[in-house]
């Protein structure tokens, strides 16, 4: 997953804001939102699914997807980590947080902020496919296609992005730039990568 930046927290350069570009909008973000809210409304209709965020990345994108729904739903978080601070080959992670409701029988909607490799969540879908919901689709804001190491039934995509880094909308580089209202690719290199998007 994260092999492209190393943080260092010693580096006195993170005190400093990297070089970064928006790469995806507010605006472009809450206009997709809308479009995924209404298309999960039609599919679920009736179903009373479950949307299930994966904390900590997920937590906005959740805050704005759920309110551009409007079939009942509820909602609940699980929160998990990557063994020793980076995904391990086998995408295992760590159980922080579980969910509290029960998910037997029930239609889930998986809600996560972006798919990298897949295999943190493939290793999510398993562990909740084991609880036999009666259905279990997954919906991702952004989605590093190129990038993926498995395969990956995803029904909701928000935007395919390139392999390079990003921040902001609860994405993460060391916990910094989550608060970003846009989506912003770091510029590592230098010379910024180019980023092909689907919208
Ligand atoms: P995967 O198992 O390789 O798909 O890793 C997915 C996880 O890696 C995401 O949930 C993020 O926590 C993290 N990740 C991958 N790419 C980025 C990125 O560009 N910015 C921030 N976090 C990322
Ligand atoms: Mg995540």
């Amino acid at each position: 997953m994260t092999d492209k930046i190393t943080i260092d927290e010693n580096d006195t350069t993170l005190v400093h804001s990297p070089p970064m570009r928006v790469l995806i909008s507010e605006e472009q973000i809450q206009t997709r939102t809308h479009e995924m809210g209404q298309q999960i409304d039609a599919d679920f209709k009736d179903e009373n699914p479950v949307l299930i965020g994966l904390l900590k990345g997920s937590f906005i994108f959740m805050a704005d997807l759920c309110r551009a729904i409007s079939i009942p739903h509820h909602i609940d978080f699980m929160a998990i980590a990557a063994y020793g601070g980076g995904t391990a080959p086998s995408g295992a992670v760590r159980l922080l947080k579980d969910l509290n409701v029960n998910i037997t029988g029930r239609s889930v909607l998986i809600v996560e902020d972006i798919i990298d490799s897949g295999l943190t969540m493939a290793y999510i879908r398993r562990l909740l496919l084991a609880r036999q919901p009666k259905r279990l689709a997954i919906a991702t804001l952004l989605d590093k296609r190129s990038r993926r190491q498995t395969e990956l039934p995803i029904e909701y995509v928000g935007f395919e992005i390139g392999a390079g880094f990003v921040v902001g909308y609860g994405l993460d580089l060391a916990e910094r730039y989550r608060h970003l209202p846009h989506i912003a690719e770091l510029d590592v290199t230098g010379t910024a990568e180019e980023s092909t998007r689907s919208e």
